[in-house]
């Protein structure tokens, strides 16, 4: 069960009063966090990897922890697959940029997707010259398996596509579509940003060869993020940068890269974030994920089926039963930024608006020229909370009867 009462302790921003539904850009942080990443600066401030001295082998072992812990976290095979970086967009560029493209080959993806998971793909078609097919959902961001089964052919090298809509909060069928990508011999990428913060996601289950995720969504400090890369596929990318830490030989005329994650992390990394990182892992682990799970389901329930009964609101995106704490809608013809803005004066509620980095679902899906105003909740959302959000949207709806 649930203790939000209790747990919104941990986030004194709360205290203000705020309702904050920006989740999906970005989570609150909780002190137990902050103080892991101050007990860093406080009594162990140094690099990693690169002293014998006592402070660093401390910094190198806290920064370790954070990366079995993430391992456990995802289920990964071993941590050697857990590859810290700045954020989601870093761990997909690091896999655009990192594979060797050949012209004819093939990648797909979907109208769905973040920019962050779209617009890399973009340019290595001007690049290189590949095939990219984007797969198109339903106006509810429903994927039809054969819409895959046509695309994915032997000339497929990569499947891209996000685990979890950033503005519909769908889930979608990421493990059938690794299984059809990996029969045709392509490897699979899963946007895991909006989904791993707000469900138990397990790499194996799902069986994908890269997920990317950001550390700030999660309870975790910002700078801090996570790429999984299976370790067969390791070799087959090319770090992003190399540089100190990441070879194990270097001669006037040769290096060499060593092997396992750090190969990718080039210099000094975020230390105190991804020891921060760990302890957010910590914190959602105490809570645990089902029940998190659950609770957020419950608030989404009352949000999606709330808006949908007020009049000239339309809400977007599958039935409540079937996304994350993710919900975006429009009220007539009145513009999302305006809506934010009437949130926030009227009665503290913290939503975004607009595109949501996802221009192409706005424009191709939605056809919605103003962008949707998106309330996105954590486990430390209340029910009164989303009863504030529900007031004021009446209030504006019937202001325009
Ligand atoms: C689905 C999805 N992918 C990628 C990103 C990019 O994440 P970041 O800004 O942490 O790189 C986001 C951010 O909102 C997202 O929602």
């Amino acid at each position: 069960m649930m203790n939000v009462k209790w747990t919104r302790r941990d986030f004194p921003i709360l205290e203000t009063g705020v309702a904050y539904m920006d989740n999906a850009a970005s989570s609150l942080t909780p002190e137990p966090v902050l103080s892991k990443m101050m007990e860093f600066y406080h009594e162990y401030r140094s690099n990693v990897e690169r002293g014998v001295h006592r402070l660093e082998q401390r910094a190198g072992e806290e920064y370790e922890k954070s990366r079995i812990k993430i391992s456990n976290f995802i289920n990964t095979k071993s941590s050697d697959e857990v590859i810290m970086t700045k954020n989601t967009s870093e761990g997909i560029n690091l896999v655009a940029s990192g594979l060797k493209w050949h012209r004819g080959d093939k990648i797909v993806t979907t109208s769905l997707e973040h920019h962050s998971n779209f617009i890399v793909w973009l340019r290595v078609k001007e690049r290189y010259g590949i095939d990219l097919q984007v797969i198109k959902p339903s106006k509810e961001g429903k994927f039809s398996l054969s819409d895959f089964e046509e695309a994915v052919d032997e000339k497929t090298r990569l499947v891209a596509m996000s685990h979890v809509s950033n503005v519909f909060g769908g889930i979608s069928p990421v493990k059938e579509v690794a299984e059809l990508a990996h029969e045709h011999g392509a490897l699979m990428l899963v946007d895991g940003a909006q989904s791993v913060p707000h469900m138990s996601v397990d790499v194996q289950k799902l069986g994908c060869d890269f997920l990317a995720f950001s550390g700030h969504k999660m309870c975790g400090p910002t700078g801090s993020g996570v790429l999984f890369i299976r370790k067969e596929t390791q070799e087959e990318v090319e770090p992003l940068c190399i540089g100190g830490g990441t070879v194990d030989d270097v001669g006037l005329d040769y290096y060499r890269l060593v092997e396992g994650p750090k190969r990718f992390e080039a210099g000094t990394p975020a230390i105190a974030e991804v020891i921060g990182l760990g302890a957010a892992i910590d914190y959602l682990g105490q809570i645990g994920m089902r029940t998190i799970e659950e609770y957020e389901r419950q608030l989404t329930i009352k949000l999606w089926s709330g808006l949908s009964e007020i009049p000239r609101i339309e809400v977007y995106g599958p039935s409540s039963e079937d996304r994350v704490g993710i919900v975006s809608f429009n009220l007539g013809s009145l513009s999302s930024h305006d809506v934010a803005i009437a949130l926030d004066i009227a009665s503290n509620v913290m939503v975004r608006s607009g595109y949501h980095c996802a221009i192409p679902l706005m424009k191709d899906l939605l056809r919605v020229p103003g962008g949707v105003v998106r309330a996105s909740m954590y486990f430390y959302n209340t029910k009164k909370e989303v009863d504030r959000l529900l007031s004021v949207m009446a209030e504006l709806s019937s202001s325009m009867a």
